[in-house]
C-alpha cells in the first residue's frame, strides 16, 4: 500500500518509488530462475500511464520473458487499486535486464526458460529480438 512518504504533496505516488519495486520484483524473479545473485543491466523506457495515489494498493507482476547465457529480460506489469476496493488499473509496465553473476560479479550462465506454451514462445521470441536491439544499440552507443 502507497503511503505518504512515497510520494509528493499532494499525494501523488513519485514515479521513482514505483521503479524502485519493479527493480525489486524483477531482482527476486530472476534470481529466482538463476538460482544466484542478480544486477540491473538495463531498463527499458517506462512510461506511467495513470497516476498512483497514497491509499492505493499497487500488484507486481514479474514474467522472464527471455534468458540469454547469463541474461534475462524480466516483464513487470504494475497495477493499482483503491485500498477500499475499486477500480484495478494497469499503470506501468517495464521491461528489465537482468545478469546472474558469481561472488565475483562476473556474469554466469543461468539455465533455460522452460517454454511451454505458444504464448511462453512467442514471448521468448519477442524478447529475443528486443535483446537483439538493445544490443545493436549498445554497440552504437559505445
Ligand atoms: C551487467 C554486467 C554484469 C555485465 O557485465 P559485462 O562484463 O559487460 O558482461 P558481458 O558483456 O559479457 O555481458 C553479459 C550479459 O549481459 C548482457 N548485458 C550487458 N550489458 C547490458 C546492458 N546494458 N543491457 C542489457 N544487457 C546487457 C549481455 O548482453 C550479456 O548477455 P548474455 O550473457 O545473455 O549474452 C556489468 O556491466 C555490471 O556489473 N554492471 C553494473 C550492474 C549494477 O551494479 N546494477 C545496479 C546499478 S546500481
Amino acid at each position: 500500500m502507497m503511503v505518504p512518504t512515497d510520494a509528493n504533496f499532494e499525494g501523488n505516488v513519485f514515479g521513482g518509488h514505483i521503479l524502485g519495486e519493479i527493480d525489486l520484483v524483477a531482482f527476486i524473479a530472476a534470481s529466482r530462475h538463476a538460482r544466484a545473485s542478480c544486477v540491473t543491466a538495463s531498463f527499458d523506457r517506462v512510461d506511467f500511464l495513470r497516476p498512483v495515489h497514497v491509499g492505493d494498493v499497487v500488484d507486481f507482476t514479474a514474467t522472464i520473458t527471455y534468458v540469454g547465457t547469463s541474461s534475462m529480460e524480466v516483464q513487470v506489469e504494475v497495477r493499482a487499486e483503491p485500498s477500499g476496493g475499486g477500480d484495478v488499473r494497469t499503470v506501468a509496465q517495464a521491461f528489465v535486464t537482468m545478469v546472474a553473476v558469481d561472488r565475483q560479479g562476473r556474469p554466469q550462465p543461468v539455465p533455460p526458460l522452460p517454454l511451454e506454451t505458444v504464448e511462453d514462445r512467442l514471448r521468448f521470441e519477442e524478447g529475443r529480438r528486443r535483446m537483439e536491439e538493445r544490443r545493436r544499440t549498445r554497440r552504437t552507443s559505445e
